[in-house]
This record gives C-alpha cells, sequence and structure tokens, in this order.
C-alpha cells in the first residue's frame, strides 16, 4: 500500500475513537507487524511502545499462535455456544481458572472488554435476584475509570469525555473519587504511598444509598486508558474488606491488567486481593482473535444455577462467545506465557523499566510519570491553546518522524511495551520519545 491516500478514499470508514478529519488529512497507516514491531504502510518499522491497545503482550504474529488460529480455521470455523459446545472451551475454561486467584472457578466468555464488563455487571444482578435481594440493582465505579462503551461499562465509567454525548445512561450509578492526586503523588514509582483512605469513598456511597441496594462496586485495579494510575498502597484491600461487609460484590476489571501486564496473571495476585468477579480480554488472544471474559466466584456460579433444569439459568450470551478461533488463540497465547516465562519476565523488568522511564523527567514539557509493572503513565502540560493538542502532536510525530507507535490519551502517554520486549528496547523507546517531545516542546 502507497502513503499516498486522497480523503476521498478514506472516508467510508468511520474510525473508533480517532478524530476522523484529521486521520484523513494525514493519515497513520499499520500494514503489518512482527515481534515488537508494526510495519508501516510505506515500510518503515515502528517500535510498538503500547503493545497495539495493550493486547499484543507476546509480540505479533508469534508463530504457534497463528498456526494455533489457522488449524482452528481448517477445523471448526463456527460452532453454536447456546445449548452446544465445542471442547476447546472447556479446556479454556479450566486453564483460566487454574491461573485464577482461588475461588474464582467458572468462566463466562463474550468477545470484547466491553462486553466482559456488561456480562459481570448482568451477573451481578442476576446473583442477587436469583436469592432474593433483587433490589441490589445500585453500582458504584470510579471517576476516570474506564471499562468500555456499553451502556453498562459507560455508565460505571469516569472519563467525562466517554459519557456525555449518551444521555442519562444507566440509573442508579455512582462514582468513588479517582485514586490521583498529582499534589501528593507525581513522579511515585509503583503504588503511591498516600491514598488509601480514598476507599472510604465507597463507605460513603453504600451509606448514602444503602447497603441493601448495592449490587456491585467495579473499579481497574491500576486504572488503565486513563493514563496509568496505580492504586495507593492499602486502597485496594480497604476497598475489598468495606465491600465484603456490605454484601456488595467487588469486580476487577483486569482488561488491561490481565495476563502478565502487573508481572502476575492478574493484578488481584499481585495485590493479594480477591474479587468476586474478574472482567479479561486483551492479553488473552494476544489480540489476535477478539475474545474475553468473566471469571467467576462459585458461590455467585452456584447462585445462579436455580430455577427448571431445562431453563437456561442466565439469559445471556453472544454468538461469539466461546468462538472455535478465540479459544485456539487462547490455548496457543496461555502456552506461549508459561512456556516463555512472560509473566516472570514481566516482574523481573519492572525496576529497570521504572528506571528508564523516569529518566525521562527532565524532558521538556512532562509533568507526572507513573510507572508499576510494565505500564507508565506520562503526562504531558497541556499547550497553552488547548487540552491535547501536544498530545496529537506527539502522537504524530512519534508515528511519522521517529518510528514509534505510542498511545496517546489527551495530554497523558501510555507505555506499555510487549512482555518480550528487553530494557534495551525499553531505552529505544525513551530515547525516541526523548527526541518527540523535544521536537514538539
Ligand atoms: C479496563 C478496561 N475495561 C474495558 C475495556 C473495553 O474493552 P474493549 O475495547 O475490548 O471493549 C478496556 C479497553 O481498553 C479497558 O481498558
Amino acid at each position: 500500500m502507497s502513503e499516498d491516500f486522497s480523503p476521498n478514499e478514506l472516508a467510508s470508514y468511520w474510525m473508533p475513537y480517532t478524530s476522523n478529519r484529521a486521520f484523513r488529512r494525514r493519515p497513520r497507516m499499520i500494514s503489518g507487524a512482527e515481534g515488537i514491531h508494526y510495519i508501516a504502510s510505506d515500510g518503515r518499522r515502528l517500535l510498538d511502545a503500547t503493545s497495539g491497545l495493550y493486547c499484543v503482550n507476546a509480540g505479533h504474529c508469534h508463530p504457534s499462535i497463528v498456526a494455533a488460529i489457522k488449524s482452528a480455521a481448517e477445523t471448526l470455523d463456527y460452532a453454536p455456544v447456546f445449548q452446544f459446545a465445542h471442547p476447546k472451551a472447556f479446556e479454556l475454561a479450566g486453564r483460566l481458572t487454574l491461573m485464577a486467584p482461588d475461588g474464582l472457578d467458572h468462566v463466562f466468555f463474550a468477545n470484547s472488554g466491553s462486553e466482559a464488563v456488561d456480562t459481570a455487571m448482568k451477573i451481578a444482578l442476576a446473583y442477587h435476584r436469583a436469592r432474593g435481594e433483587g433490589q441490589r440493582t445500585r453500582f458504584i465505579g470510579r471517576e476516570r475509570g474506564y471499562h468500555g462503551v456499553g451502556f453498562g461499562g459507560m455508565s460505571v465509567g469516569g472519563i467525562p469525555g466517554n459519557r456525555k454525548a449518551f444521555g442519562a445512561l444507566l440509573p442508579g450509578v455512582d462514582h468513588m473519587r479517582s485514586t490521583y492526586n498529582r499534589d501528593k503523588q507525581a513522579f511515585s514509582v509503583g503504588e503511591p504511598e498516600w491514598g488509601a483512605e480514598l476507599a472510604d469513598d465507597l463507605e460513603r456511597l453504600i451509606t448514602l444509598h444503602d447497603a441493601s441496594n448495592i449490587a456491585a462496586v467495579i473499579v481497574e485495579p491500576v486504572a488503565g486508558s486513563t493514563g496509568c494510575l496505580p492504586p495507593p498502597k492499602g486502597y485496594l484491600d480497604r476497598l475489598a474488606g468495606i465491600a465484603a461487609k456490605h454484601g456488595a460484590l467487588l469486580i476487577f476489571d483486569e482488561v488491561i491488567t490481565g495476563f502478565g501486564r502487573m508481572g502476575h496473571a492478574f493484578a488481584a495476585q499481585r495485590y493479594g486481593v480477591t474479587p468476586d468477579m474478574i472482567t479479561f480480554a486483551k492479553g488473552l488472544t494476544n489480540g489476535a482473535v477478539p475474545m474475553s471474559g468473566v471469571l467467576v466466584r462459585d458461590a455467585i456460579h452456584d447462585g445462579v444455577m436455580v430455577g427448571p433444569e431445562v431453563m437456561p439459568e442466565l439469559f445471556h450470551g453472544y454468538t461469539y462467545s466461546a468462538h472455535p478461533l478465540g479459544t485456539a488463540a487462547a490455548l496457543a497465547t496461555l502456552d506461549v506465557f508459561r512456556d516463555e516465562g512472560l509473566f516472570e519476565r514481566a516482574g523481573e523488568m519492572e525496576q529497570g523499566f521504572a528506571d528508564i522511564m523516569m529518566s525521562l523527567r527532565d524532558a521538556p514539557n512532562v509533568v507526572d510519570i507513573r510507572p508499576v509493572g510494565l505500564i507508565c503513565g506520562i503526562d504531558l502540560a497541556a499547550r497553552s491553546d488547548g487540552a491535547a493538542l501536544r498530545g496529537y502532536e506527539v502522537m504524530q510525530a512519534a508515528f511519522h518522524d521517529h518510528d514509534l507507535y505510542v498511545r496517546v490519551s489527551g495530554d497523558t502517554l501510555v507505555i506499555a511495551p510487549p512482555l518480550i520486549s528487553d530494557l534495551k528496547d525499553v531505552e529505544v523507546i525513551a530515547d525516541r520519545l526523548r527526541s518527540v517531545l523535544a521536537q514538539v516542546a
């Protein structure tokens, strides 16, 4: 594909979460990928500093994942999932429950993070109803949270731009404050010392709405899309204690933090806090096939397994739940994670990654850096003529002039390299970023 596209040729595709008009004027086209690199349509090799969208943990086009998908496409292209099943769905569910914290013994499959979140919310409602507490319909999320774009996830999410155009959203949702406070936490490596007491927002909101009405509280253990906000030390523990005390289910949205990004299968294990449900997606299939799911505690699953035996217990599911290409990709991906020791590798690299990221502290316009696990948010000062303009410039300059792909959200960059990267690769990412930041200063 050549670099020359006329804006008209690009008009049909309405791109997601994209400034479409600006894109059409100067496209950023990617036509290939290999390992830790993207290949631009003009043949340049770009370092992938954000694992695609935090999903390609094992590196692009991993041969064994590619082979598994090919073979699945030749053997069983599609199987009906309502009242029928294929064996690999059970195999995958079993493997996932073995990797998950103890007690999360059941898996419901979906296709995207958004669907996983809405699934978890529906399971919470169905569970409470099945045990005679059908009035527990309220959800509590958190400011700056991202839980996808379904009406459930959007409602519990807390990023204003994702909500403002879409009406009243789900009723009965409230939000805790974000755990981020730049005055108290700027340039913290890992989990900040300050902020555990913000978990008490949950107690306050539960008191306000009455515990008897609360279905669940949902948080990302590390808020990802908003720009990587690690939890303050002790925060998640405190949150879990408050939720349990009031019979509210605790949902960890691990769509980004799952599958090694935090040095463990799930961030729940890093923090020693077991929620009632975990939503996951992205890294599950290394991004190669859309697939997601929800890990569910035994008691919740068992609580819903009621009613006449020939009736579905939960009227919920997707045509493509446990799709054969997804299950094949996921099983192969889990093998790669195990055989290449990628979760351990992420843990071993964490300190070096943080040191390299913190070396950008003196680059122009950097106002905060937040590394944790193998993810790091870097906040830039907004330009005086408007928010997100500097971020956009950085993304453009990185792509066009410095052979670097990096995810930018507003004026925040999020670095999350594939777990197969080494510290030399991270140095190159940092060097390129330094040049980009100097260019757009
Ligand atoms: C924590 C979290 N939840 C949900 C989602 C939504 O996932 P998807 O875009 O696959 O619907 C994302 C996506 O980034 C996410 O980070």
